[in-house]
């Protein structure tokens, strides 16, 4: 029994690696690692601040995924989990003018690579992805989107598709040039009208734009933690600066409960039973937490490759004052916020929790209250629970447990503790 099903797994992950040799075989444009440029020529290793020597552009022009003004050009990253508010942190970006963004591209890494376990926690999974996931990132920083053509299913012909994964979340590629549906006076787009009437993506149109483009914004809920991320930080051919978004995990079970109905059935019935299901599946709780506590243990040790690359944010402290939050991390990205952006917190922070009830994904409308309703959801024994499992990194990010059924549901008291992490410079 034991022998079989470590074959089984074997074979399965023996088929990924063959799918994915294919993949970059058989690509357009195959990645290709190229040699590292030293420091010296690229001026990209002391960060954007450091102007590129003239006499070294040429050693970086050889590189010509990367060469586009790569100094000025900022590779902005949002890691995430799902549920964690990361579409609003999307949103924040999106909005910019000189920002291309891109909703979760590595959607597409999952699907081709492990179609029957999308909703995997399974770790060997999860790491066979990352390989793969980083060169995909690195060439979508570089703009180069025919890379990720080799991912969405059917596979697009001429440079064409409908398949784009919320391709309607991105600014860029529902407006001019790269679709003529709406004017430049349309400001803000529903992703589902842009989805409806734009004509099927031109990725190379879409490429040109993001070449137009100042800066690459990419959000990402498939990449477990910031260690994993460490080849593309110090790659000295980006600059790439990472926002990690984290929220209470027991919010963040909460919302999934409600979100992701199917894959969290059995925590809906521990929750109305008041009995645990006893073939529930805790990772889907267990790998948030670890997950957290590995990147944030790492983030807040401030190692040397992530100085002036990381920022931490909590999602309650960003519901609590989205303006003030949203100027922090530009600050911290070192670019002028713009009016539209502050727009668009302005229209998107008030009023009713509608829209958040209607889109899946919705960007969250509004509030404080909201950042803790989770507590009028969950019952006290699954609270308990995930505070049993997730102290560590309770602790850790401010998240003040619950003794008792009482204190849970009394909202006069926040259970989030004031703690400020200073982005590490
Ligand atoms: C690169 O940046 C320089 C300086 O900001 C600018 O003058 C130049 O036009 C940019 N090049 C391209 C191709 O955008
Ligand atoms: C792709 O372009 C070629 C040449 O323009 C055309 O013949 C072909 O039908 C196109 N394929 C599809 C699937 O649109
Ligand atoms: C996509 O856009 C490019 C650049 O404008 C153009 O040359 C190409 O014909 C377009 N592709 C299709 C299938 O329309
Ligand atoms: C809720 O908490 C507040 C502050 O600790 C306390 O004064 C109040 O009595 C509590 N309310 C209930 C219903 O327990």
């Amino acid at each position: 029994m034991q022998c079989s099903w470590k074959a089984v797994i074997l074979l399965a992950l023996a088929s990924i690696a063959i799918q994915y040799t294919a993949i970059r075989t058989l690509t357009s444009k195959p990645f290709q690692l190229c040699p590292v440029p030293s420091p010296q020529n690229c001026g990209l290793l002391g960060g954007p601040e450091i102007e590129s020597p003239i006499e070294g552009r040429a050693g970086c022009d050889d590189y010509p995924y990367f060469s586009f003004n790569a100094s000025r050009k900022t590779h902005i990253m949002v890691l995430a989990t799902t549920r964690s508010g990361s579409s609003f942190v999307g949103q924040l970006l999106n909005q910019h003018a000189d920002i291309f963004y891109l909703f979760e591209p590595l959607y597409h890494v999952q699907t081709t690579l492990i179609p029957r376990l999308s909703h995997s926690r399974n770790a060997a999974d999860r790491r066979v992805m990352l390989g793969a996931s980083r060169d995909l990132l690195r060439s979508l920083y570089g703009c180069d989107l025919y890379f990720l053509e080799s991912y969405i299913k059917p596979a697009p012909a001429n440079h064409t598709t409908d398949k784009l994964f919320r391709r309607g979340a991105s600014r860029a590629l529902c407006s001019l040039p790269v679709c003529d549906a709406f004017g430049p006076t349309d400001a803000n787009v529903e992703e589902g009208d842009c989805v409806k009437k734009c004509a099927s993506l031109n990725m190379t149109l879409a490429a040109d734009a993001c070449r137009e483009k100042r800066h690459v914004a990419i959000k990402v809920v498939r990449v477990p933690e910031i260690g994993d991320l460490r080849a593309l930080v110090e790659d000295p051919r980006l600059n790439i600066k990472v926002i990690q978004l984290v929220r209470d995990p027991r919010g963040i079970l909460s919302s999934r409960i409600e979100t992701f109905r199917d894959t969290y059935r059995l925590w809906r019935i521990w929750r109305a039973t008041g009995r645990r299901p006893y073939n529930l599946d805790l990772s889907q709780l267990t790998v948030v937490c670890e997950d957290f506590l590995g990147s944030v243990s790492t983030g807040l040790s401030h190692p040397h490759w992530l100085k002036g690359k990381y920022m931490l944010v909590r999602y309650e402290d960003l519901s609590r004052n989205p303006l003030l939050k949203t100027m922090e991390i530009y600050d911290f990205l070192g670019l002028p916020m713009d009016k539209s952006v502050e727009e668009w917190i302005q229209t998107n922070t008030r009023g009713s929790t509608e829209l958040s009830a209607k889109h899946k994904y919705g960007t969250v409308r509004d509030s404080a209250a909201n950042a803790e309703s989770w507590r009028l959801k969950l019952s006290y024994d699954m609270v308990e629970y995930t505070q049993a499992t997730c102290h560590k990194v309770l602790h850790q990010l401010g998240y003040k447990a619950v003794k008792s059924a009482e204190e849970l549901k009394n909202m006069s008291l926040s259970l989030v503790q004031d703690k400020t992490f200073v982005p590490f410079s």
